[in-house]
């Protein structure tokens, strides 16, 4: 019997995708399908696939073509399947043309020809083409533009008016964006803002309310909220690898004078605080130290949080240089992520026994950016998930805000 092996990530399954496997069963006697894991393909960079593995897998299976279906879960396994399997042919289409010769040292290697003119990036693009317009007062969206080529269908150029646009992006300053988020809600447009979007609770609970009435998105900027590892570590933390949790401790910073680093800095920083510990804190303590004459800038700031059963700090600065470094402390071990924690695709799980630590990696390509147009393009598409923040972790940040610029828990060195 002659056993043929093909891969693929057969999203949106397409005319091309079953040409392929009818010609690959037509190789041998009996056809072995990988398909690639979602968890697989983020970690080779194809971010945007529209179906999970489960969809994936079915669509092949419905095709009558495979007579074995297995998952494609890490780099190497096609050695450990060929072997496994006693493969006597691998094949894939011919855009991988000389890419898999290495495994002739195992069995067969044939390259069909691919069937032009369809894709599942082209599918995909088709299925949500959403074109974002920026407004931005820094001019610095340079990175977000390189970025959307990565997430099919989705374009984003600057615009000083965004009526003609599916969505638009406010890279505004922070007494700004309230205003501008209403409006373009009350204009119908989908609305991905830097975080906080409003400077007052009152107000984010005013944004959010217009947009669940209007079926819109309104999404906050906030990279580390979408990236792999950071959503990982989170549910490693509930799910009680490390004991309860007993404090949040998040430092970030980067020297640039004269820029405000609650603002700047607050969102992300208080993300894993209010992720694992909720936002009903009890008390909290806002230290600040203003470093201009004016005392417009705070260069640094420090909030300590106390919750029923944990504590929480947050360390912030623009005018002052510490490890960018996050540490969930728990009552069996601690999760460690390294400087810069909030580009982070790393992290420890750290023990008292040190036998028992493990360390988690998780491919992040770009600086995250990508992920967050994935999941703002995911909501428009698929409507409102609030799997990544909740609007009561939104408002909570709001509310911090809010009480450092009326000086409320506030003490200034
Ligand atoms: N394939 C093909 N003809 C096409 C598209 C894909 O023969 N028009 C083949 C590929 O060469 C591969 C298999 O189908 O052997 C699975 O490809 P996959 O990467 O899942 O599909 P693509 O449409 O190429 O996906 P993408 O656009 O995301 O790269």
């Amino acid at each position: 019997m002659v056993k043929v092996i093909t891969y693929g990530t057969y999203d949106y399954l397409h005319y091309g995708h079953i040409r392929l496997l009818e010609r690959a069963k037509a190789l041998g006697d009996y056809l072995i399908v990988g398909v690639t894991s979602d968890d697989y393909d983020k970690s080779r960079g194809k971010i945007n696939c529209g179906q999970s593995l489960i969809e994936r897998i079915e669509a092949v299976r419905a095709t009558g073509l495979a007579d074995e279906i297995i998952v494609e879960e890490y780099d190497g396994q096609k050695i450990d399947d060929i072997k496994r399997y006693g493969i006597d042919i691998f094949t894939l289409g011919s855009d991988w043309e000389g890419k898999f010769d290495y495994l002739n040292e195992f069995c067969k290697v044939v390259y069909l020809p691919r069937t032009e003119g369809v894709s599942s990036s082209e599918i995909r693009a088709e299925n949500k083409k959403i074109s974002i317009g920026v407004l931005s007062d820094y001019k610095s969206s340079e990175k977000l533009f390189e970025e959307c080529k990565y997430v099919n269908g989705v374009s984003a150029q600057y615009c000083d008016d965004y009526l003609d646009f599916d969505a638009v992006y406010f890279v505004t300053k922070p007494e700004k964006r309230y205003g501008d988020v209403k409006k373009a809600l009350f204009n119908n447009k989908n609305v991905l803002c830097e975080a906080p979007f409003a400077l007052k609770s009152e107000q984010c609970i005013e944004l959010l309310k217009i947009a669940k009435e209007r079926n819109l998105i309104l999404f906050p900027s906030i990279k580390t909220a979408y990236m792999t590892a950071f959503n990982r570590l989170i549910l490693l933390a509930e799910s009680g690898k490390i004991g309860d949790i007993i404090s949040v401790d998040a430092t970030c910073t980067s020297i640039r004078p004269n820029r405000r680093s609650l603002f700047t800095w607050g969102s992300i920083a208080l993300l894993p605080v209010f992720r694992l510990l909720g936002t009903n804190y009890i008390s909290k303590q806002i230290v600040t130290k203003y470093f201009d004459s004016e005392r417009k800038a705070d260069g640094f700031t420090k909030i300590d949080f106390v919750f029923d059963k944990a504590v929480a700090s947050i360390k912030v600065a623009s005018d002052a240089k510490s490890e960018g470094e996050l540490i969930i402390t728990g009552t069996k071990g601690y999760i460690y992520v390294p400087a810069p924690w909030w580009k982070t695709d790393y992290f420890e799980l750290r023990y008292e026994n040190s036998t028992e630590n493990r360390r988690y990696f998780y491919q992040l390509d770009g600086e995250g950016i990508r992920y967050e147009i994935v999941a703002f393009a995911n909501q428009i598409n698929r409507g409102y998930n609030p799997g990544y923040l909740s609007d009561d972790i939104l408002v909570a940040i709001s509310k911090v805000m809010e009480d450092y610029n009326e000086g409320k828990d506030l003490f200034v060195l």
